[in-house]
């Protein structure tokens, strides 16, 4: 079969047979062309294709391209008859694929730059870890040239008892995909050690492995000295907590001594006024049994009642090491008992107030608590005397709240001045000449810190309220 035959359907080519330049025959796409037989070449194409098609029919076989009707041919003569192929699409494709082309070579430099000017190591590895490409960042990182890297492996660059660990990695990148901040320490080609972070992710389709490598060694040096620093702070401030606390129990001691001294100076001139009157007794005849009895009797109470408070003060000052059950209307009467010759002395009138509560019972420090107890009640009564309120009255309230304990210390003494409010609670701050200002801070150290509990002020209508929630456990 002919090959013009062969040709003849197809839409892409078309064929002249030409004789002297006039078209004898046509073939193929004849629907765009419309070339008819009997036309002359010049008379269908241009000069300049015209021109073109006389240099392919001197130069038999030889292809040349031309521009016709919107679309490109390539073109060649052989015996008498020219070829037209329809080159269009693939030119289309061509200059597409080579803008592509052109466009990845860019992006290709443009990564290249990202590797070369990351503040990263960025390097590619084989599978068994082998490097294949660094970028100069990891190259200047560990010393080494790319030529003396091709060399190495991420696992001959670890520090020994990381090859192991390195060589893991590698393994669980390929079979996970990618592993994340794995930490190690590298040795430079000089022998320094760097603190390094790598993550490794698996490239399947090229089975290589990228590596991101991080030199954390200036973080680490700063986290220890954080460390070391905050372990410094805490000591510091564990230590200025001791001291708080030996302060604050020795206030309380002074304020209890007080409390000692006013409690036997009654039961004290007592006594005195029995050894006189057993001075004059036994300068009588008749000794009287039974006087002497009463007064035996009077003296050993007076002698009890002074030994209860030496008591109830040591109970006070021992430290609870462990939690216990207690229960606070014990310690709330407790620590009244300590301090109520002074509220009598000062005609203070103090009440506890039990509101729809059955069980007092809570687990914590029973010691801590009374001293916080005593520090509100203290505090109330020396607003009361500082104020001059003729009829001072502290109330507790003792209250079920949700299953809750919620224990309100209230007096009548003017309330906490609205400027003093956000700092009473602050160590040290104290409005009195002689105080200390660490009864209210500890208290809440004891209440909030060592007990899980709430202590809170607000003013009320004519005095302050001191408020402390405790839950039941
Ligand atoms: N019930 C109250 N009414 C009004 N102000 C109060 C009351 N309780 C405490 N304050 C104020 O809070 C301040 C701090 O009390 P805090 O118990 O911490 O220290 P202090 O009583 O001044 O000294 P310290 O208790 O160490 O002897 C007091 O100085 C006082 O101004
Ligand atoms: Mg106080």
């Amino acid at each position: 079969m002919k090959k013009e035959h062969i040709l003849k359907n197809r839409t892409k080519f078309f064929i002249l047979k030409v004789k002297k330049n006039v078209v004898l025959e046509t073939y193929g796409n004849k629907k765009d062309t419309k070339i008819e037989t009997g036309q002359k070449l010049e008379d269908i194409f241009n000069s300049k294709i015209y021109k073109k098609l006389q240099k392919a029919k001197q130069e038999n076989k030889k292809t040349f391209i031309i521009k016709w009707k919107k679309r490109k041919y390539e073109i060649y003569f052989e015996k008498n008859t020219f070829y037209f192929y329809d080159i269009t699409l693939y030119c289309q494709i061509q200059s597409k694929l080579e803008k592509s082309l052109k466009e990845l070579r860019s992006k290709k430099e443009e990564l290249q730059a990202v590797f070369d000017l990351a503040a990263n190591g960025i390097s590619i590895l084989d599978r068994n870890g082998m490097f294949l490409y660094a970028n100069k960042f990891f190259q200047n990182m560990m010393e080494y040239s790319m030529e003396e890297l091709y060399s190495e492996s991420c696992i001959s660059l670890s520090s020994p008892e990381y090859s192991a660990p390195s060589q893991t990695a590698v393994e669980k990148a390929i079979q996970y995909g990618s592993i994340e901040k794995f930490k190690k320490i590298c040795i430079t080609k000089s022998g320094q050690r760097i603190n390094a972070s790598m993550s490794l992710s698996y490239l399947e389709s090229r089975d290589e492995i990228v590596m991101i490598t991080s030199d954390i060694t200036d973080e680490i040096e700063y986290q220890d000295k954080l460390e070391k620093q905050i372990e410094l702070e805490v000591s510091k401030r564990t230590k200025q907590y001791e001291i708080m606390c030996h302060q604050s129990r020795l206030a309380a001691m002074g304020e209890m001594i007080d409390s000692i001294a006013h409690q036997w100076r009654q039961p004290l001139n007592s006594l005195g006024i029995i050894v006189q009157s057993l001075r004059h007794i036994s300068s009588q005849k008749n000794i009287d049994n039974t006087l002497l009895q009463e007064i035996e009797s009077d003296i050993m109470n007076k002698i009890n009642y002074m030994s209860q408070t030496i008591d109830d003060f040591s109970t006070f000052f021992r430290i609870n090491k462990d939690k216990e059950q207690f229960d606070i209307l014990i310690s709330i009467e407790d620590a009244i008992r300590l301090i109520l010759v002074q509220l009598n002395n000062h005609n203070i009138k103090i009440e506890i107030e039990k509101k729809d509560i059955m069980n007092f019972e809570i687990f914590g420090f029973s010691n801590e608590f009374r001293q916080v107890i005593l520090n509100l009640i203290h505090n109330a009564m020396m607003q009361i005397v500082s104020k001059n309120i003729v009829d001072g009255k502290i109330k507790i309230e003792i209250k079920d709240i949700n299953n809750n304990i919620q224990i309100d210390v209230i007096d009548n003494a003017e309330g906490v001045k609205k400027e003093d409010m956000p700092k009473i609670f602050d160590p040290y701050f104290s409005t009195k000449e002689k105080g200390s200002g660490i009864g209210l801070y500890m208290s809440k150290v004891i209440i909030e810190n060592h007990m899980n509990g709430i202590l809170r002020v607000k003013n009320i209508k004519d005095g302050a309220k001191f408020t402390i929630m405790l839950a039941k456990e």
